[in-house]
């Protein structure tokens, strides 16, 4: 087991739409087992592949009694919406209020490549969204308002530059 490095916006590597995953192997395997715990040790919802380097679809969430691994999901249907806060391990310290769909359905496979389906609503259809975006290299950001988008921007390059100059 290993924590891997969790890209901050805005390193080009969040950009990449990531490939399916076509191997069902141990790598695989212990390649989710880490994204698992580094969403654990940096107390995230959710982490995606992109966000540790790595071009794979694949995400995982925790949330409540909910643990989830999702492997090349899609979401297949939505409905209705709903305005609330969000974070992510890519952009530290932002949150911001972003539209998603109230309800999604979202089509999966395990690590072992088995397929399954869920519906979720509320904050679980939600992370759902988020963490299927950064899959297509869509962050937070592009949700916002081009004025909020530039404050987050400025605030986070600020933020990247300050610690390049204490480090
Ligand atoms: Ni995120």
């Amino acid at each position: 087991m290993s924590l891997l490095k969790v890209l901050v916006y805005p390193d080009p590597a969040l950009r990449e739409p990531a490939r399916e995953v076509e191997r069902f192997d141990p790598e695989l395997e212990n390649f989710i087992r880490d994204l698992w715990e580094t969403m654990l040790a940096y107390d995230g919802v959710g982490l995606a592949a992109t966000q540790v380097g790595r071009n794979l679809r694949a995400c995982v969430i925790s949330w409540k009694e909910h643990r989830l691994i999702l492997v090349n999901p899609r979401i297949t249907a939505a409905e209705g919406e709903q305005v609330g806060e969000e974070g992510c391990l890519s952009f530290p310290g932002i949150f911001e209020k972003i539209r998603r769909p109230l309800k999604v359905r979202v089509e999966a496979v395990d690590a072992a490549g088995k397929p399954f389906s869920l519906e979720a609503e509320g904050f679980l259809a939600r992370a759902l969204c988020h963490e299927i975006d950064h899959l297509d290299g869509r962050l937070l950001i592009d949700h916002l308002s081009p004025l909020k988008r530039e404050i987050v921007r400025k605030k986070l390059l600020k933020r990247s530059r300050e610690e390049r100059r204490n480090s």
